[in-house]
């Protein structure tokens, strides 16, 4: 009986030490200790000895019960260490890789470019004004002198909003209007610069965008002659377009102003020689001229003691002259490779 039992001892501490997972353990568990098993059989045989060797031998049975279930035990912690340590390497997540870092934005060429021509009229002292880009038609034409008939009135060139008993709204088509709200809310000396968005209905090409931005421009004040328009609006090109631009005045008409003006500067590619971008060496830049005294009257301005200038100068044009973008499709297609070029971030 002892050999026996020394027997399932080692064989029992071999099955424990060999099983590899908690199911081999639990079946060595069943097949040393459990009660088919030969130490069973041994145990049960014990009741047959005489009552001395009952209690020698019985000692040596727990004693031998005792050591296979601490090796039992000892090995299932093993085990368990070991399964826990696999599910936290199945869980692992690799750091190891650099992050990536998210780009730092940068400003749009259209808000660079308003920046750029803002910051001249307010170092010049004008302040920044503003008006609504739903327009009614009185301050859109009718104070601008834009009279009914005039082709920018109908369906087919402006944008009307159709609000129910507001039939003369529409998408302002030209920041002039911001003049006259203007001179409606303060009285005159008035200088100021009005940036905004304006709507034509007109379909996208590469120098046309049916939504586009202006510059309005508008000065009052006593003793305003040509001549001021004429040395404001050569400082203004020279500083956006560098100091050795030359500019010339050319006759134009607009409704607004008499004399209504268009000033041109020279080609910033071919410095006025004649290319394939200016044609003549001259690039026109904006409109511009003397507030018509009947748009002051219409303003409850004193054409006789008050005169003026007025502007208008298109953002988008000056910023793809500026940065020699060839299509001006892309400054509102959004795309990041496109945009990211203009470097310069807030
Ligand atoms: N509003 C004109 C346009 O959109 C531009 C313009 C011309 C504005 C002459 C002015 C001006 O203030 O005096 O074509």
């Amino acid at each position: 009986m002892l050999r026996s039992l020394e027997r399932e001892r080692e064989r029992g501490f071999r099955a424990f030490s060999e099983a590899a997972t908690i199911a081999e353990l639990e079946a060595a568990q069943v097949a040393i200790l459990g009660r088919k098993a030969p130490f069973s059989d041994v145990q049960r045989a014990v009741g047959t000895l005489e009552p001395d060797d009952r209690k020698s031998v019985g000692r040596v049975i727990n004693e031998t019960r005792a050591d296979l279930q601490r090796a039992s035990d000892e090995r299932r912690a093993e085990l368990e260490a070991v399964a826990e340590d696999a599910l936290i390497a199945a869980d692992r997540v690799d750091l190891s890789l650099p992050g990536r870092r998210p780009r730092p934005g940068s400003l749009h060429p259209l808000s660079l470019a308003e920046d750029e021509i803002v910051d001249v009229f307010l170092r010049l002292g004008y302040r920044v004004a503003e008006g609504p880009e739903i327009e009614d038609e009185w301050h859109n034409f009718e104070a601008l002198n834009i009279p009914p008939d005039h082709p920018a009135r109908t369906m087919k060139d402006s944008i009307y909003v159709h609000l129910p008993g507001h039939p003369e709204l529409l998408l302002r088509t030209e920041t002039s209007s911001v003049q006259i709200r203007t001179m409606q809310s303060q009285p005159p000396p008035v200088y100021i610069v009005a940036p905004g968005r304006v709507y034509r209905r007109e379909t996208a090409d590469a120098t046309h965008l049916p939504v586009f931005h202006q510059v309005e421009g508008l000065v009052v004040d006593e003793g305003i002659t040509f001549a001021d328009l004429k040395g404001t609006l050569d400082a203004v090109a020279r500083a956006l377009f560098g100091q050795d631009r030359e500019t010339k005045l050319g006759p134009a008409f607009f409704p607004f102003v008499e004399p209504g003006a268009e000033l041109a500067v020279t080609c910033m590619r071919c410095d006025g020689a004649g290319c394939p971008v200016c044609g003549n060496g001259w690039i026109e830049l904006l409109g511009c001229g003397m507030v018509h005294p009947q748009v002051l009257e219409n303003c409850g301005y004193d054409p006789e003691r008050y005169t003026g200038f007025a502007f208008g100068l298109g953002i988008d044009r000056v910023a793809i002259l500026k940065y020699r973008i060839p299509d001006i499709r892309l400054l509102v297609e959004g795309d990041i490779r496109f945009l990211a070029q203009f470097g310069a971030s807030r």
